[in-house]
C-alpha cells in the first residue's frame, strides 16, 4: 500500500530527475495520478497504528458482508433448490456446491465484486448491489472529507436494502465522525412507474423488479443488524419529488445518487446539489449503465455550468468533486 501523504514528494523527486522535468510539474503529475488511483481504490493512506489497522479490517469485512461475498455459496444453494426442489442426493450436492461447479461460483463472485446483476438475481441476497469498487470509492471520498476537515453529512438517494448507506454510516463511525448525519432517502416501495419520456423502456417499478423495493422497516433492521442504527441515521421516506425539496438537510459532504431513472436523478440533483459543500462529492451510480440517468446528469451540469471533471469509478459509476 502506498502512503498518499508521505510518498509523493519522493516519487516526484525521482520522476523529476529521471525524466528531466521541473519538480513542480512532476509533483503535480504524481499527485494527480495518486488522486485518481485513490478514487479507484488502488491507493490508500497508510495508517499503521493499531486502531488504523483494525479500522481497515473492519471496513474490509463490512464491504464483503454487505456484498454477501462471505456467504455467497448460499445464493447457489437457493437457486438450486428453486430449480430442482427436493431429490435424492441433494444434501451432498448442496454441501459441495462451490466445488461441483467452480466456474459458476467464480462467475458469481466476479459479478458481485463488480456490482453487476447476475442472472437478474444477485440483489436478492446482498444488502448492497454496488460492488467493491464503488464501496471503495465511498471509503476514499469519506477519507478526503475527513482529511480536509470539511463539514457536511452523507446522503444516499436510492438505497434499496440500504447497504451503501450502511457503509456510509460505518465510515463515519469508524473514523470517529459519528456526529455527522447519514441521510437515507427512498420511497421504500421501489421505483415509480416511468413518467418521463426519457425513462420509457426502462420500467423498473415494483411489479417488474420486486427486488428493488425494500420497506423502511427492513432497511432499518439492516442498519440494526450491523449495530449502526442511531439517532444520527435519518430516514427520508417518500418519492424524491415530495420528500427532498423541503428535507431538513443542511450541508452535504457526500451526495450519492443511485436512482436509475432520468426523472429520479434530476429530482435529487435539483433538490440537493446546492447543499453540497465546496470540496464535497457527487456520486452517480448509474451514469454509464443507464443512458436516461446520464442524460439527467449531463443536462443538469450544462444548465448549471458545472465544469468539475467527471471521474469514472467502474463500468457504470462516476463522481465529481464540487469546487
Ligand atoms: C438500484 S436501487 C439502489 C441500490 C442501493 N444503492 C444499494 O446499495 O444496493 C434504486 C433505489 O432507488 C429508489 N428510487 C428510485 N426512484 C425513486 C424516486 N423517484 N423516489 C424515491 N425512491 C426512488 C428505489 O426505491 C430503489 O430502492
Amino acid at each position: 500500500m502506498l502512503a498518499e501523504e508521505s510518498r509523493p514528494p519522493k516519487v516526484a523527486q525521482r520522476v523529476s530527475v529521471e525524466f528531466g522535468i521541473p519538480f513542480e510539474h512532476a509533483d503535480g503529475a504524481v499527485s494527480d495520478f495518486l488522486y485518481r488511483m485513490g478514487a479507484l481504490g488502488f491507493v490508500r493512506a497508510d495508517d499503521q497504528s493499531c486502531q488504523g489497522r483494525l479500522r481497515e479490517r473492519y471496513l474490509t469485512l463490512l464491504k464483503s458482508t454487505l456484498s454477501n461475498l462471505v456467504y455467497a455459496e448460499h445464493e447457489l444453494r437457493i437457486e438450486q433448490l428453486e430449480q430442482e426442489g427436493t431429490d435424492a442426493g441433494r444434501p451432498r450436492r448442496l454441501r459441495d456446491i462451490r466445488y461441483d461447479n467452480p466456474d459458476l461460483f467464480d462467475e458469481l463472485i466476479a459479478h458481485k465484486a463488480d456490482g453487476r446483476v447476475w442472472r437478474r438475481r444477485a440483489t436478492r441476497f446482498s444488502h448492497t448491489m454496488i460492488g467493491l469498487r464503488r464501496l471503495e470509492n465511498l471509503e476514499w471520498c469519506a477519507g478526503q472529507i475527513f482529511k480536509d476537515g470539511l463539514e457536511g453529512d452523507f446522503l444516499e438517494a436510492g438505497v434499496c436494502q440500504g447497504g451503501a448507506a450502511i457503509f456510509l454510516r460505518a465510515l463515519q463511525v469508524a473514523h470517529e465522525q459519528a456526529h455527522r448525519i447519514t441521510w437515507v432517502a427512498d420511497s421504500f416501495q421501489g421505483l415509480p412507474k416511468p413518467s418521463s419520456e426519457f425513462d420509457k423502456g426502462y420500467d423498473l417499478h415494483e411489479a417488474v423488479q420486486p427486488w428493488l423495493a425494500a420497506s423502511l422497516r427492513s432497511v432499518q433492521d439492516n442498519f440494526r443488524t450491523y449495530d449502526l442504527l442511531s439517532e444520527q441515521v435519518r430516514f427520508l421516506p417518500g418519492w424524491f419529488a415530495d420528500s427532498l425539496p423541503d428535507a431538513p438537510v443542511e450541508k452535504l459532504a457526500i451526495l450519492r445518487i443511485d436512482a436509475d431513472y432520468y426523472s429520479s436523478t434530476r429530482e435529487v440533483l435539483e433538490a440537493l446539489y446546492d447543499k453540497v459543500v465546496p470540496g464535497g462529492f457527487i456520486i452517480i451510480d448509474d451514469y454509464h449503465a443507464f443512458p436516461n440517468c446520464r442524460r439527467a446528469v449531463d443536462e443538469f451540469r450544462v444548465e448549471r455550468g458545472i465544469m468539475d471533471g467527471l471521474t469514472r469509478i467502474d463500468w457504470t459509476a462516476v463522481f465529481w468533486r464540487k469546487t
